[in-house]
């Protein structure tokens, strides 16, 4: 298996441009499913979550070209209505396309995904509220078998803001017979990313970007062109990437109006940043504070950030205590960075780091993605070489990572096993 060596120490200095959201482009690819015809996306990022989508939807007879600066997906001809188990065992959000299914065909089968390094994860809210919307779901040797003649419009209140239950229920109620209304809505940008879309479809919602999503079902849908957001998150561990090096970063293309928890807290600690429109200057400073932070759901700071600040905070001055509150086993990063000398103690929900004045290289194992992005940022924030093993979890979600961080002079390439 792939590793990624970092030689690290080095200060960072120079631009980088950030890629499409991978947590916009997967719900809008399987909102494709919910009419025939001809979409356009753009600003897809190239990304093994993406590839493993589209061999998700091309299973169901969807089709897919390449155009110039983008990709047109083809949702003409559905040959099947099933997400085998294969295809969700690698990736989770697979079960996206339950809502778009059950709305244009009426039925779905979809594997039930298991738990995953991060916690549970169970998808008992997408099911509840689709069963309010009148489907009729049943378990049957590991898969949800979904049916309904026609979705019915119902107010649906979420036990908790869940992201992908959001989508599937909003994508589902856009075909639906009436009104529904989702309280207690996510209001991640990626929601709302796709929310664009299924407007450009012909979709009437109202509350984008609320905690209260209105949705007056229509007949039918017309295919739709859109652009997919930049990745916030990508945003951020650049972000996390400069602070860590003590470097001189220009961040472009971000979404900086998403990420005012993460900037913030990035101030708190003493990082001397500037942000202009959609770019954030990252400026070299002296040594960093520790802060603490405690991840919400948006607009508070987001769970996808917290390994990347705990590696920022493992080299700042005094103690951050790190408060997780949305997976209850985000922490799988903790005892790999303590292997490269971070001084962490992890109790329940809460881990507290006391800041080093160094850390050294070592050898490491991935566990997850963002937890591998943690990694890569104390890697390059330590003395000697690091071995990030295990890099698939890191080509699941960051766009040509050891290129992008080269391009900023960083001592970093992948090893072929
Ligand atoms: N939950 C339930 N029941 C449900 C759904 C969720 O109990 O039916 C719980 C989960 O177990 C978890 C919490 O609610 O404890 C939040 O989960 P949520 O459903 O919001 O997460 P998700 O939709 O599965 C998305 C992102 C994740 C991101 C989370 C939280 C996508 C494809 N994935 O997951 O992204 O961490 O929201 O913001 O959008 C990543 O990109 O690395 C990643 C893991």
């Amino acid at each position: 298996m792939d590793k990624i060596v970092i030689a690290g120490g080095k200060p960072l200095k120079g631009e980088v441009m950030i890629s499409g959201a991978k947590n916009a482009a997967l719900p809008i690819l399987a909102a494709t499913l919910l009419t025939p015809g001809l979409h356009v996306l753009t600003n897809v990022p190239n990304l093994a979550d993406i590839r493993t989508a589209k061999k998700l939807l091309a299973n169901l007879g969807v089709q897919f070209t390449d155009l110039a600066d983008g990709l047109q997906v083809d949702s003409t001809g559905l040959v099947s209505w099933e997400a085998p188990y294969d295809l969700v065992k690698t990736m989770r959000a697979a079960v996206l396309v339950l809502g778009p299914l059950v709305a244009r065909l009426g039925k779905a089968r979809v594997s039930l995904p298991g738990g995953c390094a991060i916690g549970a994860r169970p998808i008992n809210l997408h099911l509840k509220g689709l069963e309010e919307m009148g489907v009729r779901v049943a378990l049957a040797h590991g898969y949800v078998e979904a049916s309904v003649k026609r979705l019915e419009g119902a107010e649906i209140i979420l036990d908790f803001p869940t992201v992908t239950g959001t989508e599937n229920l909003l994508m589902a109620a856009t075909l639906a017979r009436g009104r529904t209304i989702i309280r207690n809505a996510a209001q991640e940008p990626e929601v709302s990313d796709l929310a664009k879309f299924l407007r450009a479809m012909g979709a009437r919602i109202e509350g984008i970007g609320t905690d209260v999503l209105i949705i007056d079902g229509v007949r039918e849908l017309q295919p739709a062109s859109h652009r997919i957001m930049p990745d916030r998150i990508e945003a951020g561990t650049y972000l996390a990437a400069a602070a860590i090096t003590r470097g001189e970063v220009t961040i472009r293309q971000a979404p900086v109006e998403h990420l005012t928890a993460v900037i913030d807290k990035f101030l708190e600690t003493g990082l001397k940043l500037k942000v202009e429109k959609d770019t954030i200057h990252v400026r070299p400073g002296g040594a960093l504070v520790g802060v603490d932070i405690k991840t919400m759901p948006y607009p508070g700071f987001p769970t996808d950030m917290q390994a990347q600040f705990m590696a920022t905070m493992s080299l700042a001055r005094g103690v951050s205590i790190i408060t997780e509150t949305i997976f209850e086993k985000r922490f799988m990063h903790v005892s790999e960075l303590r292997r490269l000398g971070a001084d962490i103690v992890v109790s329940g929900n809460q881990a507290v780091v006391r800041g080093t004045k160094t850390l050294q290289g070592a050898p490491v194992m991935a566990t997850d993605l963002r937890a591998s992005a943690s990694l890569v940022l104390a890697g390059l924030g330590a003395q000697g070489q690091t071995e990030v093993h295990r890099v698939y979890h890191l080509d699941r979600g960051y766009e040509r990572l050891e290129q992008k961080l080269s391009a900023l002079g960083a001592n970093i390439w992948r090893e072929k096993a």
